[in-house]
């Protein structure tokens, strides 16, 4: 399969790998970058269900591309499908490198978000 050379989705967070990220290594953790792809599908989540998402599920990450210090961190959002009260979201992270300003992608993985109401239910998804 050819190397994807532009993101999909829309631009949902963009952030500054720092210092403190970095394993032993000196590289940029990995559950750092799964947490800011977290932050996003929630944004993307909650703009969609109009109201509060909890994460329910993520499926499988492949790491292609190590993140360093300086790089930005991109992350895109697309949703894919909605179900009744559940959403799949394609997030994608790219590393905007700090020199070159050249993208790599670095990870991508779908994430289901449930809409919850406010004792926490599962609660319908507006249609469009
Ligand atoms: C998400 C949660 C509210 C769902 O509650 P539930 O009683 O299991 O709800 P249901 O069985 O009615 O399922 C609700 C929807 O979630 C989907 N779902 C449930 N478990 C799922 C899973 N493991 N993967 C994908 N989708 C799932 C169902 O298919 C259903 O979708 P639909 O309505 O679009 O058909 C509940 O499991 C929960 O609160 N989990 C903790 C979430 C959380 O705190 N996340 C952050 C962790 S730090």
């Amino acid at each position: 399969m050819s190397e994807q050379s532009t993101p999909r989705g829309a631009l949902t967070v963009r952030v500054i790998a720092m210092p403190a990220d970095t394993n032993a290594n000196g590289d940029i953790f990995g559950g750092w970058v799964m947490s800011r792809m977290d932050q996003a599908g929630g944004i993307a989540g909650v703009e969609r269900a109009r109201g509060r998402v909890v994460t329910v599920s993520v499926d499988a990450m492949t790491f292609l591309k190590p993140m360093r210090v300086g790089d930005v961190l991109e992350v895109f959002t697309d949703v894919e499908s909605v179900g009744r009260t559940s959403m799949k979201i394609h997030i994608e992270s790219w590393a905007m490198r700090f020199r070159t300003h050249h993208r790599d992608k670095v990870t991508d993985a779908t994430f289901t978000f449930v809409a919850i109401d406010d004792d926490g239910k599962p609660r319908p998804i507006p249609k469009d």
